[in-house]
């Protein structure tokens, strides 16, 4: 089945530049000094791999989609985890509503319309994001949870602890389930007590790559706030972790 991007804009009138640009204004052509997919760049001089390019991220957010449709239709409430997930989540929204619309004929339901609503989770405590010692502070969606269908967006479920402590506040506030939709698994380094919770609750998980035991930059993640806006997912060199480390 062809899905079709959830995020090309369409207009019917074409948009013509109210002032013609002049050699002056005009910015020089990068083409033949950027590789690119589609004319997507897809490398930084900060990114030693390129690991998912923007074509790649586009196929399983098509992937993702569709089994949100499939699997999740009676969930109502999304909640994407800020900033990290911002990219991710507001891809696959509109293409959770793509497919919805597309396929509006053969399901045998009606559409649920979306409630999306951010959370904000900050890690803290002495030591890394690996020290099991370290405190997640959630701050919850603004929206009602209570006896609702829950999907957690996130860009990356690394330890798992994050989503744990939003599962169980998100549970504690009401919701009657909690699924989880993320982009990026690095399940080498997933913590044994998140693992359990993750079990014990049943929860319906689902990711579109397996990401390796490297430190990940670009589609809205970030190292110190920067990179956010790679439109691809690299490792980043890790001279310059070490250097302002
Ligand atoms: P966890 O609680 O250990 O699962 O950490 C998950 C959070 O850590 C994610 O929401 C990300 O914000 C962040 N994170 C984990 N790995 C990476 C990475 O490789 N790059 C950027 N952020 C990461
Ligand atoms: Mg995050």
């Amino acid at each position: 089945m062809m899905l079709s991007r959830g995020h090309t804009p369409h207009t019917s009138t074409p948009i013509t530049p109210t002032r013609a640009p002049t050699a002056m204004s005009r910015i020089p052509d990068a083409d033949d000094v950027t590789p690119k997919v589609a004319g997507v760049p897809v490398d930084d001089p900060d990114v030693s791999s390129v690991l998912y390019d923007a074509n790649m991220i586009e196929g399983a957010l098509e992937q993702l989609a569709a089994l949100v449709v499939s699997h999740l239709g009676d969930f109502e409430v999304f909640v994407p985890v800020t900033t990290g997930a911002m990219m991710f989540a507001s891809d696959l929204v509109r293409s959770v509503y793509t497919v919805e619309r597309m396929l509006r004929e053969e399901l045998q339901r009606g559409y649920k319309r979306m409630v999306i609503s951010c959370a904000t989770c900050a890690s803290y405590g002495a030591g890394t994001s690996s020290d099991a010692n370290v405190e997640v502070e959630v701050r919850l969606p603004s929206c009602d949870l209570k006896g609702k269908r829950v999907c957690i967006l996130e860009d990356i479920i690394d330890t798992g602890r994050t989503v744990m402590a939003l599962t169980k506040a998100l549970y504690e506030a009401g919701a009657e389930e909690v699924a989880l939709i993320a982009l990026m698994d690095k399940s080498a380094r997933r913590d044994a007590e998140a693992t359990k919770y993750f079990e014990e609750k049943n929860m319906k998980i689902a990711c579109a790559f397996m990401c390796p035991d490297e430190f990940v930059v670009g589609y809205g993640l970030d190292y110190g706030g920067r990179y956010r806006e790679l439109p691809f997912i690299g490792v980043l060199k890790p001279e310059l972790i070490a250097a302002s480390a």
